[in-house]
């Protein structure tokens, strides 16, 4: 299978690729505009069936190629992902998560098929499970700009009869993610004895799924031939931030000296009311077709805590 893996730096593609490369014969395509929050190792990666070229999704050379690679997929990672950011320049975020996803399909043809990596945000806040045919609640510009996404993917699926998934995402965790990001953020925050930003007391919910569960869908689902649509994927690990990090700080306490208790560690800060509470999705569509074998929440976040701690001690 051949497959043009689009925002392949960012911190889920990056892992999908490296999953991919070691776990299946693919051949892949990447390519990624390399923002500040792309990962520069994807150029170290060295395999006969890795290609990358830093290009912008919204390039016009994308056309020459996807009709020279011909790709039987394209997965599109590409977006700006920081809510914050999108306050402060929510035009960057329609012409890279909006505008190119609109380039990307206006390129391709039906028989090359997309999927497209989607957010649990597009339904805002929710204390009820949402499912894929419910109505779209954006509550900030990040959100905003996937759910247009979402739309136009939709849309081209019925005027372009393009074969096109969306696939929603809770929030993801693992290895390569951006300092900016809670789980690396406050593990760095502890790491270098600073204090942490701490808002709205830490008491929003948040579901978390690890990566590699992430990349294991995305090729269940190439490999499936699952029916084109909207599929759902979240976990039950959903907790509250101040009990996530609680449980980062007693992960870390057991590796290293912490100079201070859990809460000395705090700069507490306003509420921030732009922040959704909860976000809730049903993934019973997707996981009726494709189990996964889910591993204890408690020992993804150790091994992510030594991933980090490894990496920060060899610079
Ligand atoms: N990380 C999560 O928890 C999460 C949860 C739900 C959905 N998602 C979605 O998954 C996708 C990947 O998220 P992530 O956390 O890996 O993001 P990220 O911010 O770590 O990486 C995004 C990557 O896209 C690249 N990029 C941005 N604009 C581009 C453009 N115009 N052309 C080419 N490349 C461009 C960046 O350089 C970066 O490498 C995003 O679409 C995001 O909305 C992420």
């Amino acid at each position: 299978m051949k497959l043009l893996v689009t925002g392949c730096a960012g911190f889920i593609g990056f892992n999908y690729i490296k999953y991919t490369l070691k776990n299946i014969n693919h051949k892949i395509f990447g390519i990624d505009k390399m923002t500040y929050a792309a990962n520069p190792e994807i150029k170290d990666i060295h395999d006969d069936n890795f290609k990358f070229l830093q290009l912008d999704i919204n390039n016009s050379k994308i056309k020459n190629i996807i009709d020279d690679f011909n790709p039987d997929y394209i997965i599109n990672f590409a977006a700006e992902t920081h809510v914050d950011n999108s306050f402060q320049k929510p035009n960057e975020f329609l012409i890279n998560n909006v505008q190119g996803v609109l380039n990307l399909l206006n390129f391709i043809n039906p028989k090359i098929k997309f999927i497209q990596i989607s957010t649990d945000e597009v339904y805002g806040e929710s204390e009820h499970p949402k499912a894929e045919t419910d109505r779209l609640l954006p509550s900030n510009p990040y959100a905003v700009s996937k759910s247009s996404a979402d739309l136009y993917v939709q849309s081209y699926r019925k005027t372009h009869n393009i074969k096109a998934y969306i696939l929603r995402l809770t929030n993801n965790f693992g290895p390569y993610q951006n300092k900016e990001k809670l789980i690396p953020k406050y593990i760095n925050a502890l790491v270098e004895n600073e204090k942490f930003p701490l808002y709205n007391k830490g008491e929003h919910y948040r579901t978390w799924l690890h990566t590699k569960e992430t990349c294991y869908y995305i090729n269940q689902l190439i490999e499936k031939n699952l029916e084109p649509g909207i599929y759902n994927l979240t976990s039950e690990n959903t907790i509250k931030n101040i009990d996530l990090l609680k449980l980062i700080h007693e992960t870390l306490s057991k590796k290293i000296n912490l100079n201070y208790d859990f809460f000395e560690y705090f700069d507490y800060k306003n509420e921030r009311i732009y922040h959704d509470f909860r976000y809730k999705m049903n993934d019973d569509k997707l996981r009726s077709i494709i189990k996964y074998n889910r591993r204890n929440f408690a020992e993804e976040l150790e091994e992510t805590v030594d991933f980090y701690l490894k990496k920060w001690e060899s610079k």
